[in-house]
């Protein structure tokens, strides 16, 4: 990592903390199977990577100091499950072992190629600034269709395990998103849009490549 600058400020998105508050109030969107067995405590709460993704938001102050900018590329930081326990509510910590957490910075116009997650979902959360996120989806037809949405500050965004998607700031100002795999990401393909269908570039694996 590179010598950085703290620019992450101290306030919670609103948007984040009302999702929070949300999740605290009704016990987390519904999960179709449980990875692990939970314990027998009424109070536990099951969430989804995008509840913890809110969480890990909303509680950014107890993992801002971590944060770093770097000027040739965009900077990612693997949040170690002690920090993420504490930044928490210990209702979701059941759910935070099956999860893995990263951290990431992006200076204006930094961004990641067009990608797929090696079959992990997920979910990530913006804290500040924005980011836009290119989507592109198989059409069935041979053909892929492509969005594009505006990602701002608290804006949390689930994905399934066949996502790809190209994500990058295009404000004028740093922003900072925290990402969460379920499971954890081990396998990232890169690709491009060739005629009219997706044209596998390339392929990075964790413990090799990042
Ligand atoms: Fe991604």
């Amino acid at each position: 990592m590179t010598s950085s600058t703290s620019l992450l400020g101290a306030a919670l998105p609103a948007p984040a903390a009302d999702l929070l508050a949300s999740i605290t109030a009704h016990g987390g969107p519904a999960r179709a199977a449980a990875p692990h067995r939970l314990p027998d405590d009424v109070t536990t709460r099951r969430t989804s990577a995008a509840a913890l993704a809110a969480a890990l938001a909303a509680n950014a102050a107890a993992w801002t100091d971590l944060v770093e900018y770097q000027a040739h590329s965009r900077w990612t930081h693997l949040l170690d499950p002690a920090t993420a326990a504490a930044a928490l509510d210990p209702a979701l910590h059941d759910d935070l072992a099956a999860a893995q957490i990263w951290l990431l910075s992006w200076m204006p116009q930094q961004g990641t190629p067009l990608h797929d997650h090696g079959g992990s979902a997920g979910a990530f959360a913006v804290v500040s600034g924005a980011l836009t996120e290119l989507t592109v989806t198989d059409r069935g037809d041979g053909g892929v269709r492509d969005s594009e949405a505006a990602l701002t500050a608290g804006r949390v965004r689930p994905f399934g395990p066949h996502h790809v998607h190209q994500v990058t700031n295009t404000g004028t100002v740093p922003a900072v998103s925290v990402h969460v795999y379920e499971p954890r990401l081990t396998v990232m393909n890169t690709y491009r849009i060739a005629g009219c269908g997706l044209l596998q570039t390339g392929s990075e694996r964790a413990g090799v490549d990042w």
